[in-house]
């Protein structure tokens, strides 16, 4: 008997892959340094974890709405009105299971079967199969590495047929850790009004950056962008809430039933408890953050001086927790792929291979891990390439 073919989409993405091999050497006694994770090494702040077991004590244990509470809805509102500087009500938040369903909701509702969508590379892993699986296909364009892999809006231009239906940002970008100019918004928003786009803004990084001032959108550029623009965002990276599984849609409202219709249908919606204790996140003091972020600064600068001393180029990350080594110097007639997974056997690092991410010849380090872990890897990185 066939599957249906839309499974053909539905590979397994190569960081967890990856991961699991790193795990399974630690399990057989190997100490694994792992540079390879995808989520903060911060715990959920306690008042998060206390506010969403308060709710479950007190009986917030029944169905959802399936678009999200009203009072995270007006939540994440008050705090995207703050940092886009634009006005945006509740009625355009659609609260889902992590950033991840949200994309994907918004891939179902704008993906027509052979639409293009243009998507600035390196990039996050899922975009593609999400893309695929919505019957459109991801168009890769890639960005300058002598420019840090910055967004550069002509470059984008010249990749536009008439089948693009949209294009995917991702700033600070996964897993470069590239920004934009306010500039290159401008640029990104005409684009998207002259040839009648989709922006996907996957926003999940833009609390962790490292450049002072305001983020940059294409959503603060022009009015008439509010009505193209499909935000992205959660508190997975920027709460170290990963595991809560909370992300949410920011769309114009024509977009809304759409979208609340697929998360209605198929997981009701977030867990009810789950979500008293995003509005804590969203609501609560987040001092914490300036501390995370500046973690993460120190250790991006870390990566970054190492790297280059050992001859390697990187570009210095802007935000989000990883930087992108080119490791084509290191080669051995091999790709990226089998020179990660030398370094895992041989060193016991694991890093991620940037194939992954479009990126050929480089892997992607995390440095969401202690200061400790990082160096120790940092040293074994250096140990193995001098032989
Ligand atoms: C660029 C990007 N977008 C979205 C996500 C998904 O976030 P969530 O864990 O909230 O589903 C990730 C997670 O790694 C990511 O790196």
């Amino acid at each position: 008997m066939k599957l249906a073919a839309r499974t053909a989409t539905l590979t397994t993405s190569a960081t967890m892959a990856f991961s699991a091999r790193a795990a399974e050497l630690a399990r057989s006694g190997r100490r694994i340094v792992s540079l390879a994770a995808g989520e903060p090494d911060f715990a959920t702040p306690g008042h998060i974890v206390e506010a969403m077991v308060e709710a479950a004590r007190g009986g917030a244990t029944r169905y959802p709405p399936a678009l999200g509470l009203p009072a995270l809805r007006e939540a994440v509102a008050k705090t995207a009105s703050a940092r886009y500087r634009v006005p945006i009500d509740g009625g355009q938040v659609v609260v889902t299971p992590g950033a991840k369903l949200a994309l994907w909701a918004a891939f179902q509702v704008l993906i027509d079967p052979g639409d293009e969508v243009l998507v600035p590379t390196p990039c996050w892993v899922s975009y593609a199969p999400q893309i695929a699986h919505a019957g459109g296909r991801m168009i890769p364009v890639p960005m300058a590495p002598e420019d840090g892999f910055r967004l550069d809006v002509e470059r984008l231009r010249r990749a536009l047929t008439d089948r693009t239906v949209a294009i995917v940002i991702n700033l600070p970008n996964n897993p470069t850790g590239a920004m934009a100019s306010d500039e290159a918004m401008r640029a990104l928003g005409e684009l998207a009004l002259e040839r009648d786009l989709w922006i996907v803004s996957d926003d999940i990084y833009a609390e962790l950056r490292f450049v002072a001032g305001p983020y940059p959108s294409p959503l603060r550029e022009r009015p008439e962008l509010a009505e193209r623009v499909v935000v992205i965002d959660g508190l997975s990276k920027s709460h170290a809430m990963t595991g809560w599984r909370v992300g949410y849609a920011i769309a114009p409202k024509r977009l809304v039933p759409a979208l609340g219709g697929l998360i209605g249908q198929t997981a009701t919606g977030v867990t009810t408890f789950v979500q008293h204790g995003a509005i804590a996140a969203l609501e609560g003091d987040d001092t914490f953050l300036a501390g995370w972020v500046a973690s993460y600064r120190r250790r991006s600068e870390r990566v970054v001086t190492r790297m280059r001393e050992l001859g390697l180029t990187v570009a210095r990350p802007e935000g989000a927790f990883y930087a992108l080594i080119d490791v084509t110097p290191c080669l051995q007639g091999e790709d990226d792929l089998a020179w990660a997974t030398r370094l895992l056997d041989q060193a016991g690092v694991a890093v991620v291979p940037g194939s992954a991410f479009a990126a050929p010849g480089h892997v992607r380090l995390s440095y969401a891990c202690g200061d400790e872990t990082l160096e120790e890897g940092l040293d074994r990185i250096a140990d193995f390439l001098r032989g």
